[in-house]
């Protein structure tokens, strides 16, 4: 029998600079692991910290008091920073490689380098700071690093011929075409200095997924959302999506680094499954924003935010909805929605959303159910219909903004059937 031994270890958390926080120690944590899982978390925040006038807590589940929090598990703003599937694939090749087999929470937190981390956490294995103490270090290339102009080479040497598309993208992503299967590969690209996220196609999309996405990203800002700017970069047959950072301002290369420029700052996020604590409906993402100590108006824009979000979500048929497809980012001392990010319309018409629409996951009981949200959230008739016409009126465009994106007219049929489907629900809302 093979048995496995917890093991503890601890973290450093320092806050990052920010537009408007200065960086500094944030407070450790001793994390206990068993086999993969953090099965035990014990917290503490920093003396210092709690004495800022500007502190806050860096997670929901840990409230701004001196002293050991225990938790059952990782906290979800540290997981929000966490590798996501395609890091983890990468940090447990290098593990292998180092003959160990296990992935711990602790290996997602601490293998994600600290250039491309998510929000605005550093962690450090060591007690004493220093820009040298940040972990993952540069080295680690998780995920990849690349100039646009990287891309850009790729584009050309599948357009010459060199190469075809898969191996120009597993060069790309130092990845190996054998490691590309099952998550959708990511990296950071620099462009000026300035942080950009690409997302490759997965070698097993059935349909052309990046190309979808950039054109739910064009239809969700035509429907007056947040959204960063998009564009896609062709290698092969293939696209890439490249988005800006939302959590990143300002520029990264040396000369902006200089004293007396800010350089890079970050922004620290939660995504909504870790601000609602693990939410299920949208119900559960307009308790936290009505939590959140803000200006009524300023509230009231932001649950008429959230409102349209969902309509927009259920004119494109987009179903994998889940909570961590949604976010908060902090500015100004206060938690907002962030950017639209990862909508796709899902060609399978009849699968339930991932959250709910009060109580309602069944895409057919969809518009019915975001007329009760409306009456939840203390949004007028009058104000709903217009956001509803807007985001009708532009999710109407879709062909003309996927002909213009590139995607293929074979791909065109089985989208229509799933948009046009919900659209002509949703616009009997209208009449
Ligand atoms: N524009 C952006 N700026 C900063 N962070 C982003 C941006 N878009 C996404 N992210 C972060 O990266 C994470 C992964 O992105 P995304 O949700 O688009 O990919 P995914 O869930 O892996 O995609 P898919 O399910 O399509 O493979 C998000 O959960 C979010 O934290
Ligand atoms: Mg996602």
């Amino acid at each position: 029998m093979v048995t496995v031994n917890a093991t503890t270890q601890r973290v450093w958390v320092d806050a990052a600079a920010t537009p408007d926080f200065a960086p500094g120690p944030v407070g450790w944590m001793d994390v206990v692991t068993l086999a993969e899982k953090a099965v035990r978390v014990t917290f503490a925040y920093d003396a210092a910290y709690l004495a800022r006038p500007d502190a806050y807590a860096v997670s929901p589940e840990l409230p701004l008091e001196p002293g050991p929090q225990a938790l059952g598990s990782m906290p979800g703003a540290f997981v929000d920073s966490s590798a996501d599937s395609w890091g983890q694939k990468l940090i447990r090749r290098q593990l292998r490689a180092e003959g160990v087999s296990l992935l711990s929470e602790v290996h997602a937190l601490l293998g994600v380098s600290d250039e491309a981390r998510t929000g605005g956490f550093r962690f450090r294995e060591l007690p004493t700071a220093g820009e040298e103490a940040y972990v993952a270090d540069r080295a680690a290339q998780v995920p990849v690093v690349l100039d646009l102009r990287d891309l850009r080479a790729a584009a050309d040497r599948t357009r010459a011929g060199v190469s075809s598309s898969e191996q120009a993208i597993a060069e790309l992503l130092d990845a190996g075409t054998a490691v590309l299967g099952g998550a959708r590969p990511k990296a950071l690209v620099r462009r000026k200095g300035r942080a950009l996220l690409a997302k490759f196609p997965a070698p097993d999309d059935e349909h052309d997924a990046i190309r979808w996405e950039a054109v739910s990203l064009h239809l969700a800002h035509a429907a007056g959302l947040a959204t960063s700017r998009v564009r896609t970069i062709e290698i092969g047959k293939h696209a890439v999506l490249l988005v800006d950072r939302f959590d990143r301002v300002g520029k990264a290369d040396a000369a902006a680094a200089e004293p007396g420029n800010a350089g890079e700052l970050r922004i620290p996020y939660w995504s909504a499954r870790t601000a609602t604590e693990d939410g299920r409906d949208y119900l559960d993402v307009a308790r936290v924003i009505r939590g959140m100590d803000a200006p009524r108006d300023v509230m009231r824009a932001q649950l008429r935010d959230l409102w349209r979000r969902v309509a927009f979500a259920v004119a494109v048929h987009c179903t994998d909805d889940h909570l961590r497809n949604l976010g908060f980012l902090r500015r100004e001392a206060a938690w907002r929605l962030c950017p639209v990010f990862d909508v796709e319309p899902d060609p399978v018409q009849e699968r339930p959303r991932s959250t709910a629409i009060v109580g309602v996951v069944d895409p057919d009981a969809a518009p019915a159910a975001l007329i009760a949200l409306a009456g939840e959230l203390g949004i007028k008739t009058s104000s709903w219909k217009r956001s509803l016409a807007q985001v009708l009126a532009a999710v109407g465009s879709w062909p003309d903004v996927a002909k213009r994106v590139g995607l293929a007219e074979d791909e065109f049929a089985a989208m229509d059937a799933a948009i046009g489907h919900r659209r002509d629900a949703l616009a009997t809302l209208l009449a």
